[in-house]
């Protein structure tokens, strides 16, 4: 298939960091005009500026991808003011609070469930069904490795990633059932180094937990520099682009950005097959 971009529309959710913001900056690369959201307006605002001195077109729509009004407004104004998405890549997320199940917040769940699961299932309502009229495009959704195996005190991360690589999959489905040209792609980074140890600076007021304001900042600072020094030690979210662009590409479902991934997914679906309990270490990829 050859890959035809040039001049086509992107929408990229969570676009002003990280993974986002390297995704752009590769399809702008290819031609293409972008829409970029992100519900951090500043960060946002200066990732547009850089693309735009590219001399990428750009659109950015400060979005809450949870909000269903808010993707409302993420379609409507990309439809009037770009034209069609060609390129949807669902991809905000965060991860949902940390500890062991019992310590978990309704508060950690509904941040959770919120951007991961909701920011995907949204997405997918506001854009899909013209693409399928169209019949063209591609949907690249981001799950995780953390979507195909299950680590201690990360539930919600691992549930929502979980669910939005079944979402994934039962598009790819569909897509097939219907004939129709649009592609599905299950986005699965393993480590990657961005900003999403700290994701928390997009925690809305409601959804904090109960005492937080009671940390110091310094603690939360001491907690999100050792969490950063982990995930530095991952791959690059330029290199996690370039893999989706090859994807597209070469019409893979499942993107992979790292060699430890088929052993840790071997593992689980060996233990699911022998009706055994889940593999209790998955090696390198311990703490996902
Ligand atoms: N970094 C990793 O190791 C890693 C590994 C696997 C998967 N992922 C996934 O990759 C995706 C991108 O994460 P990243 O690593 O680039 O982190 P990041 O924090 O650098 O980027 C995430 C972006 O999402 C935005 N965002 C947060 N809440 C939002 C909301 N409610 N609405 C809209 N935008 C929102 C943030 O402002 C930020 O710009 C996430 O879905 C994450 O789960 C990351």
């Amino acid at each position: 298939m050859s890959l035809s971009l040039d001049g086509r529309v992107a929408v990229i959710t969570g676009a002003a960091s990280g993974i986002g913001l390297s995704m752009s900056h590769r399809f702008a690369g290819k031609g293409m005009r972008l829409a970029l959201s992100d519900v951090e307006p500043a960060a946002l605002a200066k990732a547009a500026k850089a693309l735009r001195e590219t001399g990428a077109e750009v659109l950015e729509i400060v979005t809450d991808v949870s909000d269903a009004a808010q993707m409302d407004t993420l379609a409507s104004r990309v439809r009037d003011e770009m034209g069609p998405a060609h390129v949807v890549c669902l991809n905000a997320g965060v991860s949902g609070g940390g500890g062991p199940l019992e310590t978990l917040t309704t508060e950690d769940w509904s941040w959770g469930i919120g951007v991961n699961l909701w920011g995907v299932i949204h997405g997918l309502r506001v854009f899909l069904a013209e693409m399928k009229e169209r019949d063209a495009g591609h949907v690249v959704i981001t799950s995780s490795i953390a979507g195909l195996i299950s680590s201690p005190q990360a539930g919600p991360y691992h549930a929502t990633k979980h669910a939005v690589a079944s979402i994934a999959e039962v598009l790819f489905r569909e897509l097939h059932e219907a004939g129709s040209k649009v592609t599905s792609h299950c986005l699965c980074p393993g480590l990657v180094s961005t900003n999403f140890p700290s994701g928390d600076r997009n925690r809305p007021e409601g959804l904090q937990n109960p005492g937080a304001d009671a940390i110091p900042a310094e603690a939360i600072e001491a907690i999100h520099k050792a969490v950063q020094e982990v995930f530095d030690r991952g791959t690059t979210s330029d290199h996690v682009a370039d893999c989706v662009l090859a994807a597209l590409q070469d019409n893979r479902f499942w993107i992979y950005t790292d060699e430890v991934h088929p052993a840790a997914i071997a593992a689980r679906h060996r233990a699911i097959e022998d009706a055994a309990p889940p593999p209790t270490s998955f090696g390198a990829l311990d703490g996902y």
